[in-house]
């Protein structure tokens, strides 16, 4: 089914059909674009960019690219097609048939599910809003405002489902979404790595590596929801969800490229005189952007994960692909703690445990891109090897949230911890020297001193491209 443009807002559900959902959500536009002119990406309003916009949700020939006028983006909302016969994969209703309504006693559960994901959508906008001005390429810049209307558009998969499905208190929740602010000290954002500031691309495509990756675990989890039209947006803004972590991975893979080779080139470990972003500060920025997406997964042991579990709202990640009773009945998962001063593990009842694995499947996804990011050292002889640093360390949320700990590891005191952070976490030197190389490149083909050009453009475009057009 294609997506008809010359609705106000461009859908696969039928709004015409809604008349009150339409009337609804067109009352809400004004709101959303007002917040977009005001907190989106700073003085984008008259630039031409090379966007994909989907025109259909098949699985093949979803996305359109071609130059779009910033402020005439169009933000729909598409859900993937249904399945069949569709059951419940886990919890107390497995096997039962998937629920088109929410289910009226877990109404408010899966209102706070979705405002807690909508919530980090418009967040990530105002995050990265002042990284046009300093874009290392014009594909770069083409790609930070892919994200950002695709992250847009995620607003609109959850502000629907709320209008569409939570009657006035989901239409209230829908205007709180633009009234929490990133940082704002009053009305911050609900999850704290959603107010951090993002205003260097060294911050930005750590940001998409590891932020945007916590929302492919969070989106696989309630891609196999029970309440099914909540699983189908979120399968389709998955597809989305990639390309931003490809735009982190292939980042950062292109600064590691660059140190690489600026060091070989002027056999030196200090790239502060040439240019380039040394490999102990990209591990600093790594270590606090990973540490900091931990607490976004929640307490190791929680109820609310449990009855979500339990209540067939939010699965496991590949919940279909695991061999088990999807009950977890009687089922252990061990999980850390600190007992006298040391890292221990405990077995707990699974039900509850879910955030920790989940947790632990984040993980091993992160460190998948970071053997990639060490074979790009490798290949270039250095002596350098990044790692991500053990849950224990710069945790806020959590067992390990009342110790410090070494990016190792091992639990270390205060006077420790005051003294040795900087070697851990982003000084404020190092955020001084990268932000002093963040001076914008405009001019198609050309890349920042600090990154190597990219394997390929987009789409099939070459480098040199003009990815965006300035008026
Ligand atoms: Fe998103
Ligand atoms: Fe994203």
């Amino acid at each position: 089914m294609n997506i008809d443009y010359n609705e106000t807002i461009p859908n696969n559900v039928d709004l015409a059909d809604d008349r009150r959902l339409l009337r609804a959500l067109e009352r809400w536009q004004p709101a959303y674009l007002k917040w977009w002119e005001e907190l989106g990406p700073v003085e984008s309003g008259n630039l031409d960019i090379y966007l994909r916009t989907a025109i259909s949700v098949e699985r093949d020939g979803w996305a359109n690219y071609g130059h779009v006028r910033m402020p005439e983006y169009r933000w729909g909302i598409f859900l993937a097609p249904p399945e069949a016969n569709r059951e419940i994969g886990f919890g107390m209703h497995k096997g039962e048939p998937v629920w088109q309504s929410v289910p009226g006693e877990y109404r408010s559960e899966l209102r706070r599910l979705i405002v807690t994901q909508g919530d980090t959508e418009p967040a990530s906008v105002e995050q990265q809003r002042h990284l046009g001005k300093t874009c290392p390429s014009l594909y770069d810049l083409r790609n930070l405002f892919q994200v950002n209307v695709e992250e847009g558009r995620h607003l609109w998969a959850m502000v629907y489902l709320l209008h569409a499905h939570f009657g006035r208190d989901g239409r209230e929740e829908a205007d709180l979404m633009l009234l929490r602010h990133a940082g704002d000290p009053d009305r911050p954002r609900i999850l704290e790595a959603f107010n951090e500031k993002t205003d260097d691309w060294l911050s930005f495509f750590m940001f998409t590596y590891f932020q945007d990756r916590d929302g492919k675990f969070q989106l696989a989890s309630l891609a196999e929801s029970g309440f099914d039209p909540l699983s189908r947006t979120c399968r389709f803004m998955l597809t989305e969800e990639a390309h931003h972590m490809f735009v982190g991975e292939t980042g950062i893979s292109r600064i590691i490229e660059r140190s690489c080779a600026l060091m070989r080139e002027h056999d030196t470990d200090d790239l502060s005189s040439v240019g380039g972003i040394g490999l102990p500060i990209m591990q600093r920025f790594m270590n606090f952007h990973f540490s900091i997406c931990l607490d976004l997964f929640g307490q190791e042991k929680s109820t609310n994960a449990a009855n979500y579990f339990t209540m067939g709202l939010k699965g496991r990640f590949q919940e279909s692909r695991i061999d088990d009773d999807h009950k977890l009945d009687g089922a252990l998962y061990s999980v850390p703690a600190v007992e006298n001063g040391r890292i221990v593990s405990h077995e707990i009842a699974a039900i509850t445990a879910s955030n920790e694995r989940l947790r632990e499947d984040f993980t091993l996804d992160s460190q998948r891109g970071v053997n990639r990011f060490n074979k790009i050292v490798a290949e270039h002889r250095i002596d350098f090897e990044f790692t991500l640093p053990h849950a224990a360390f710069n945790r806020g949320i959590g067992a390990f949230a009342a110790i410090n700990a070494s990016p190792a590891g091992e639990i270390i005191d205060d006077a420790q911890w005051n003294r040795r952070h900087g070697e851990w976490l982003p000084t404020d030197a190092d955020k001084e020297y990268v932000n002093s190389l963040m001076t914008p490149v405009i001019e198609p083909g050309r890349m920042a001193s600090w990154i190597a050009p990219p394997r390929r453009g987009i789409h099939g475009q070459p480098l040199d491209y003009d990815y965006v057009r300035f008026h």
